[in-house]
């Protein structure tokens, strides 16, 4: 499909943008300093959805353990992800994982320059390999992230919401349209930030825009109405138990997650679909072999995900009767919530964790010699709380 936009300003963009990034444009972010295209790579994907003054303390760890594709491919997943616990989003992480797999073994420890092959790898997307291919070796591809379709779909005035197919299709055919001839390193990390800082979701600074004088948005007086919104719809809720098992010496029962679905490969406490306490006490029992004393209910969590918010009930159970070995099939460990190891746990698990580590002491634990050790009462904490991201 060819765009609709007069060539004119077309041209227009792009050079006005070129002259806007020399004196406002970022030049100094980590993942801008030796912009190899594994640096990029990482910085990208951890980039999506998340912000950059987020990123950049989690991508210098990233880098500094993980400073080439070998180095990430030999590592165990857990490492990986833990690493990324905070960031949200794991999938990415295990994509990365999985990608620097396939690079070591197909491409000889280098990521591709062709499109289509960066585009076969998992968590690479047309934009992400455009970015790649642009930032790393100034490379005439377009790109399309959140922060580009705005630009364009006000620039442009594009109506409809960018999710459909079609609308999706002219944007991309804009974005290809806008390619200089030239300096695509800049002009694509300009039309980002330009995004990121500048033409912004709910306070975009017309004033300061290099693009204004040819927006056609900003002629209708409309920039704030556009990209359309999503048509609405409300997010379902889902529930479920997480059991907080806890044996004689104060540690926690977590499970290795399988490796599909919410929190794959992550570590967290089993999970079931009961709700009162003697259902719970029956499943304690039967699928995983340990006899509880009572059943207390902790504060509910809300962890909302990108298409649901899921309401965890979490519950707290002292061993009574240690395993009689029904569940050898998944990975377990004994956690020590106290002094906690580099292992990768989902946001709202970390926090349930920690919470119970300070407002829930086990009320009478032994010691690493079996001595038994009188811990003080408990102080709880608000009835309600909602974590999200
Ligand atoms: N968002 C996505 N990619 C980015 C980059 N290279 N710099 C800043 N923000 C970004």
């Amino acid at each position: 499909m060819q765009p609709s936009a007069p060539s004119n300003a077309a041209e227009r963009l792009e050079s006005r943008l070129l002259a806007w990034f020399e004196q406002a444009g970022r030049k100094d972010l980590p993942w801008q300093i030796d912009p190899t295209p594994y640096r990029v790579w990482v910085s990208e994907i951890m980039l999506q959805q998340t912000q950059v003054s987020t990123v950049i303390p989690y991508y210098q760890r990233f880098m500094q353990r993980f400073p080439a594709a070998q180095n990430l491919a030999t590592a165990p997943l857990d490492a990986v992800l833990h690493l990324w616990t905070g960031l949200g989003y794991y999938a990415r992480a295990r994509n990365l994982h999985r990608a620097a797999h396939l690079i070591c073994a197909q491409h000889h420890g280098a990521l591709p320059h062709e499109i289509d092959q960066l585009m076969q790898l998992p968590g690479i997307g047309r934009s992400t390999a455009g970015a790649i291919l642009a930032l790393a070796h100034n490379a005439p591809h377009a790109i399309l992230d959140g922060n580009v379709r705005r630009v364009l779909a006000r620039f442009h005035a594009v109506e409809g919401w960018p999710g459909a197919a079609a609308v999706e299709k002219k944007l991309w055919a804009l974005a290809e349209s806008h390619l200089p001839a030239t300096r695509l390193r800049d002009y694509t990390q300009a039309l980002m930030d330009l995004g990121a800082t500048v033409c912004t979701r709910s306070r975009p600074a017309c004033t300061h825009c290099p693009l204004s004088p040819d927006c056609l948005a900003h002629a209708q007086q409309r920039v704030r109405d556009y990209p359309t919104p999503k048509p609405r719809t409300t997010q379902p809720v889902r529930t479920t138990t997480l059991v907080i098992l806890r044996n004689s010496a104060g540690a926690v029962l977590l499970m290795q997650r399988p490796p599909a679905g919410i929190w794959g490969g992550l570590w967290s406490p089993p999970e079931c679909t009961h709700r009162t306490a003697p259902t719970i006490q029956r499943w304690c029992q039967q699928a995983l072999g340990f006899e509880t004393g009572q059943c207390e209910r902790l504060p509910v969590l809300r962890h909302t995900f990108s298409h649901f918010h899921l309401d965890i009930l979490p519950v707290l159970l002292d061993v009574t009767q240690p395993h009689t070995a029904v569940m050898e099939a998944t990975p377990v460990i004994w956690y020590n919530i106290n002094q906690p190891d580099a292992r990768g746990l989902a946001a709202p698990v970390k926090r349930l964790l920690l919470e119970l580590a300070q407002h829930y002491p086990a009320r009478n634990t032994h010691d690493t010699n079996g001595q038994l050790r009188k811990t003080g009462t408990r102080s709880r904490r608000p009835q309600t709380a909602t974590v999200s991201g």
